[in-house]
């Protein structure tokens, strides 16, 4: 197992992971910490989200292949902001899945191991390492899961989100004997249309009864703020970083108003401000109750 390494795990397409992943590294990479992403997705949502796709050391997922593969180290993107490195994912990814897949075969017990050795090679410097997987169940989950040491469960408000959220809890429960430390930390809920509370109420109810008061559902609900995603989505920023930009960019508005010279500045839109409050909120939250759990193990372990 991996120590403070946390996975954002859904197994429905969609519901949020990546998204979660990039704010929960920002903000703790905030807070002063040294933070890595590391991007087992051969989308590579990570790279356009934290706005790395372009620069000159992303490379598809390629390094991070070749390490599963025990050829070379993760090429590991610097800087990507002040205390947050990453490993990027991609379409070099491909085939990585069948490789795990064949491993586990001739070592059901230990087949998995090449890639939290690949990440042992690099994890040393940081305090929180945040892996994302893709949606569909595979050999990479199985890897994933019996490396890291927390889950948190990202749902939408309908059935299908909390179907996934199920699916997860009977996954969790059969990859424990290759994994025992792993432990659920919260479930997240989010884009949630927050004109009516009806959506969040009636899936509220549903996860405190799958739940049963064993995981934390946090609150507020991620706001459904889609214009607003897209723009951040396009800059490859977060919506601190966007909420930021918005009050630099009311201010020139105002200023170009008055004097009406160049071009109009670019419009950031107001509903980035009310996603990061939500996302502030329950960060917040999962820091404490990482804290605690990390505790609690440490207790246990020593
Ligand atoms: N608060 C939000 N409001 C509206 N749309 C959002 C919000 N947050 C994220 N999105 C959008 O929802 C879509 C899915 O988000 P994301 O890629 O994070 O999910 P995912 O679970 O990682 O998906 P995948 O299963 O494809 O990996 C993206 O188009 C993203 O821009
Ligand atoms: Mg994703």
């Amino acid at each position: 197992m991996l120590p403070a390494s946390i996975c954002w795990y859904a197994t429905k397409g969609g519901v949020g992971k990546s998204t979660h992943t990039a704010h929960h590294a920002v903000l703790t990479a905030t807070g002063d910490n040294r933070v890595l992403t590391v991007d087992l997705d051969h989308q590579g949502s990570l790279g356009r989200l934290l706005g790395y796709a372009e620069h000159d050391d992303y490379d598809g997922g390629a390094s991070l292949a070749g390490a599963i593969r025990r050829q070379g180290e993760p090429r590991i993107i610097k800087d990507v902001r002040p205390g947050l490195d990453a490993i990027g994912g991609g379409p070099e990814l491909a085939g990585i899945a069948d490789y795990l897949g064949q491993q586990l075969v001739a070592r059901p017990g230990s087949g998995w191991k090449t890639f939290e050795e690949a990440l042992e090679l690099v994890v040393g410097d940081y305090d929180l390492i945040l892996i994302d997987l893709p949606p569909t169940p595979s050999p990479l989950h199985t890897a994933a899961l019996a490396t890291v040491h927390y889950l948190v469960l990202p749902t939408t408000t309908d059935s299908l989100g909390i179907d996934g959220v199920a699916f997860a809890l009977s996954l969790f429960g059969e990859i424990r004997h290759l994994n025992p430390h792993l432990e659920l930390l919260a479930v997240v809920g989010g884009l949630w249309d927050n004109r009516s509370s009806r959506g969040r109420d009636d899936a509220g109810r549903e996860l405190a009864d799958l739940l049963d008061g064993q995981v934390p559902v946090l609150e507020p609900w991620i706001r459904l703020a889609k214009p607003a995603a897209d723009d951040m989505l396009r800059r490859g920023i977060t919506a601190f970083e966007y909420e930021a930009l918005a009050g630099d960019a009311k201010a020139a508005r105002l200023q170009w108003l008055r004097t009406r010279q160049g071009p109009a500045p670019e419009r950031v839109l107001d509903s980035g401000r009310g996603l990061a409050a939500d996302y502030h909120a329950v960060l917040s939250q999962l820091a404490d109750r990482y804290a605690e759990r990390q505790l609690a193990y440490l207790d246990r372990v020593r």
